[in-house]
């Protein structure tokens, strides 16, 4: 199990952290929920995508041997124009996000694809592939697009070695998850489940040793923040530039 920091160090930067570094969600599993796309934005996406009736075709084309087994949704074709520029600007927004940058370090998001599901869909427990055409999947994202009064169930369900936690995420939200954990999407048992998923493939592929990149990356940004720049806070950052030249790939 992976806590992602102990007591004392929460208090630590809880503390001192001045700045969103520490609003992330701490838990005993390692994994990240944050706000990512707005109100304005997510109107635009759900009025498109509603107008989208013809490029829905059956998930399964896109899973595994085994995931597609257990697969029933909907996805929005990933060659379509609509897909493809959205796709886009998601996959921008992710890359760009200060949090997500220090939490996943990601080389690249892709794979990424708009999923629907309507009353009886679910996705049973499974592992994403490691390897996909489109890159080494380190972590696994969703974001939810429907408000979470649009549809009953259709929690995602992730599991690690002792514990399950069950998400349901106001639209918007985005949750990163490292692509080691069982997970599944329980039944949608009323309304419509819109969500944008897909795959982060990280600069660091171990749990570990993002953690620890994390940490030095929270720790010199929260000094910095309180107390401006210092030899300290420089010798920090170079610790965490060195230490990802080495733990990179
Ligand atoms: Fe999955």
């Amino acid at each position: 199990m992976v806590t992602l920091y102990p007591t004392t160090q929460q208090d630590l930067l809880r503390k001192f952290s001045i700045h969103n570094f520490v609003s992330f969600l701490i838990s005993e599993m390692n994994y990240l929920t944050q706000p990512l796309l707005n109100s304005e934005e997510l109107e635009i996406l759900i009025t498109n995508l509603d107008k989208e009736k013809l490029f829905w075709e059956d998930g399964k084309q896109t899973a595994g041997k085994h995931a597609a087994k257990v697969k029933n949704n909907l996805q929005l074709k990933r060659d379509s124009d609509l897909s493809k520029k959205f796709s886009r600007l998601i996959t921008k927004k992710i890359l760009s996000n200060e949090l997500i940058k220090s939490f996943a370090v990601p080389k690249r998001v892709h794979g990424t694809i708009f999923s629907k599901s309507t009353k009886g869909m679910k996705y049973g427990r499974h592992i994403d592939n490691a390897y996909m055409s489109s890159g080494r999947a380190d972590l696994s994202f969703t974001i939810f697009l429907s408000s979470e009064d649009k549809y009953e169930g259709g929690a995602l369900s992730i599991e690690n070695l002792n514990s399950e936690e069950k998400f349901k995420l106001s639209a918007g939200e985005i949750i990163i998850y490292p692509s080691t954990y069982l997970h599944s999407v329980e039944e949608v048992l009323d309304g419509e489940r819109l969500v944008f998923i897909g795959w982060i493939e990280s600069y660091v592929k171990s749990i570990e040793e993002r953690e620890y990149l994390f940490d030095l990356d929270a720790a010199a940004r929260s000094l910095l923040a309180k107390y401006g720049r210092s030899n300290e806070v420089d010798l920090i950052f170079k610790s965490y530039s060195n230490l990802l030249r080495r733990l990179g790939s």
